[in-house]
């Protein structure tokens, strides 16, 4: 018999064909659907991409508007997902709540219903949970913190509803077009754990409910998508600690106790720029002026990645800047994470609809270590 290979985290393994993206390393580029996601966010509206993310192909003007429509008129949730987040402890995260939201919305189905995976059924499942997600983690976060509901408005657009629900004003142009941007660059990444957990749960032909839910439960980890509000605690820390002349002293302490600096590195491109970070750092200075010590947190910004650079060749993610970016916005710290989701939804809906379409259980085997012959 042939020895298997065993490579831990399933490094370089490859677990699926997609037609969805893929990290093109040699040249630099994150290709979705064949096209380049930096030219996509410069571009394009982040609902235009979800659209393209989804449905594999570009909406013509009207399909885009009947797309933004869509998913302003279905943004709203049940009132008893209101209620239930006003029970909740409010020791809970917002993730947490975010992924029971998620799982509560399975209970609008009819079981029949449930137990259909076809196209169209998860098709429009998706485009529910995308136009949902941003009002159930705004929802959570508020009443976790007591705060009361903002409804989202159907009359004005994705990102601009989406800030407006988080901070209960209406939102300047600069800002919309900036949390858009990063909204875009969150939108697909082809295989991360959460995507992976995602098929891995379709593939045994459970719902997207449960599927999208554990893809939340993944996305959590801070070595994953909660490294955005490991990364603003980290800039923060330095700003208390001192401000930008700390910044070198800090990243070095860190390293030499062998701690990890949140927002730097990747499985896929660890020594190279993470596109995604190069195109949005140039909006720190933009939104600068939106902080009081806007200037100082630009400077730690480039002096922890200095010394990261120089120290390990370690590059930012994309992490990096979009949790400087959402604290330049004024969003709450504990929504940094379920943002993240919200604008990987479209991701997470294509791919769950890929896994559904061309079905094959994900099984592995492993290398067994322990004991054998034991005996009760
Ligand atoms: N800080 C310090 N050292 C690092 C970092 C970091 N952020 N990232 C990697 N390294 C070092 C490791 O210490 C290790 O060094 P060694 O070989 O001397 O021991 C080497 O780089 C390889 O690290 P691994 O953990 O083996 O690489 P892996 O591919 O498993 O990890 C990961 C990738 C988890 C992203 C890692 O870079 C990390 O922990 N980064 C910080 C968390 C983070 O920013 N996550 C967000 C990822 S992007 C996203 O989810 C959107």
């Amino acid at each position: 018999m042939e020895t298997p290979t065993y490579r831990p985290g399933l490094e370089g393994v490859i677990a699926s064909t997609t037609n969805v993206s893929y990290l093109d390393v040699d040249i630099e580029q994150i290709l979705v659907r064949g096209y380049d996601l930096i030219e996509l966010a410069r571009e394009l509206k982040y609902t235009d991409v979800a659209y393209l993310v989804i449905y594999g192909k570009l909406p013509n003007p009207t399909q885009s508007e009947e797309f933004s429509k869509k998913l302003t008129s279905k943004a709203d949730i049940p009132e008893e997902l209101y209620r239930m987040f006003e029970l909740m402890p409010k020791n809970t995260s917002v993730m947490d709540a975010l992924r029971t939201g998620v799982s509560f919305l399975s209970g609008y189905e009819s079981p029949n219903r449930l137990d259909n995976n076809s196209y169209d059924i998860n098709l429009e499942r998706g485009i529910n949970l995308l136009a949902k997600v941003p009002t159930i983690a705004v929802s959570a976060y508020r009443a976790l913190n007591d705060l009361s509901f903002v409804k989202p408005n159907p009359n004005i657009g994705y990102s601009e509803n989406f800030l407006y629900m988080i901070t209960g004003t209406s939102p300047d142009a600069e800002s919309t077009d900036a949390f858009d941007k990063i909204h875009t660059c969150y939108i697909e990444h082809e295989m991360p754990n959460s995507t992976f957990a995602a098929r891995v749960i379709a593939s045994t032909l459970s719902d997207m409910y449960g599927a999208v839910a554990g893809a939340v439960a993944s996305l959590k980890g801070p070595l994953h998508g909660g490294a955005n509000e490991a990364a603003i605690k980290m800039v923060l820390e330095i700003l208390t600690a001192g401000g930008p002349d700390e910044a070198e002293a800090y990243t070095m302490n860190k390293l030499e106790r062998k701690e990890r600096i949140m927002g730097f590195g990747h499985r896929v491109y660890m020594n190279k720029y993470d596109p995604r970070a190069l195109f949005l750092r140039d909006y720190i200075p933009r939104l600068a002026g939106n902080i009081a010590n806007g200037t100082q947190i630009s400077d730690i910004y480039n002096k922890v990645e200095f010394v990261m650079n120089r120290e390990k060749g370690l590059y930012p993610n994309t992490d990096y800047p979009i949790g400087i970016l959402y604290y330049m916005l004024g969003i709450p710290i504990p929504l940094y994470t379920p943002i993240f989701l919200c604008s990987r939804m479209a991701g997470l809906a294509a791919h769950i609809l890929e896994q559904h379409e061309d079905n094959r259980l994900f099984r592995p085997r492993v290398i067994y270590n322990g004991p054998r012959g034991l005996t009760v």
